[in-house]
């Protein structure tokens, strides 16, 4: 069976989560987000977990070799056999290029990048509005996807919580970063090593979930039609 790796990119708030959780489970793949897998390990208190905790929540990156090998021991689960979505990974060239070195060992390569884009305005007004389940963490917009009507996740009825990354200093800070160390990753798939074999696709983040849902998904039956 040919595993299948796609890389959702675009700016905190782009709704990289929303749509990767839906696309991981259309397609059977596993969703590796390195900030659930960081937030975890914070909530865990493990060694790595309190070295992430300040860095994170200054809006500042994680380094590239505790990323590079959490993702590596995500990709060796048995549930990410059929392959991955990729959600906030990769943020760095540094992580593009390991990334392509750990496929490579296993015989695979990333299929197809969706970078989703979205107005710095529309972001702010997102992640002040965001809540996440404190037991399952599903997500929740409090206006254009919320809660059930005791403000509970409909999921499992857990309560909600604001990430303390989503605060308005460090949700600019994050748009910083995402400038000066994500987007030239876009650029590497888009014209350097990456370019024969990774597509890449920009699709409107801007409009309603299902509508991006939906577009992504054209997209990737062009892929699916190609292969
Ligand atoms: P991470 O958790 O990856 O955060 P992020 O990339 O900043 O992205 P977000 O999770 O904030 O947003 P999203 O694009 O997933 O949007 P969402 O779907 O939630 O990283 C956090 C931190 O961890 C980093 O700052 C860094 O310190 C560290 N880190 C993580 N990965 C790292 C790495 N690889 N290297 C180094 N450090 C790393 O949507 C946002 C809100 O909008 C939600 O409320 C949602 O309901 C709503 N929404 C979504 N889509 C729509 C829509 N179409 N219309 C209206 N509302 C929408």
């Amino acid at each position: 069976m040919t595993r299948r790796y796609l890389i959702l990119m675009g700016a905190p708030g782009a709704g990289k989560g929303t749509q990767a959780a839906r696309l991981a489970q259309e397609w059977e793949l596993c969703r590796i987000s390195t900030g659930d897998l960081l937030r975890a390990a914070v909530a865990a208190g493990t060694s790595l977990g309190q070295r992430a905790e300040a860095i994170m929540a200054s809006g500042d990156l994680v380094s590239d070799g505790l990323i590079l090998e959490l993702v590596e021991e995500e990709l060796d689960r048995e549930s990410c056999s059929r392959g991955a979505v990729f959600d906030g990974f990769p943020r760095t060239l540094e992580q593009a290029i390991g990334l392509g070195d750990l496929l490579e060992r296993r015989g695979c390569a990333v299929e197809q990048v969706i970078v989703i884009e979205v107005p710095d305005s529309e972001i702010v007004r997102r992640l002040s509005e965001r809540r996440v389940c404190e037991s399952c963490e599903k997500l929740y917009h409090l206006s254009f996807d919320p809660p059930g009507d005791d403000g509970r996740c409909t999921a499992c009825g857990g309560g909600l919580r604001r990430r303390p990354d989503d605060e308005p200093d460090t949700v600019l800070r994050r748009l910083e970063v995402y400038r000066e160390q994500t987007q030239p990753v876009i650029d590497y798939y888009a014209n350097e090593r990456g370019a024969s074999q990774t597509g890449v696709a920009t699709v409107d983040g801007s409009r309603s979930i299902d509508e991006v849902a939906s577009d992504i998904r054209e997209r990737l039956a062009v892929v699916e039609a190609e292969r």
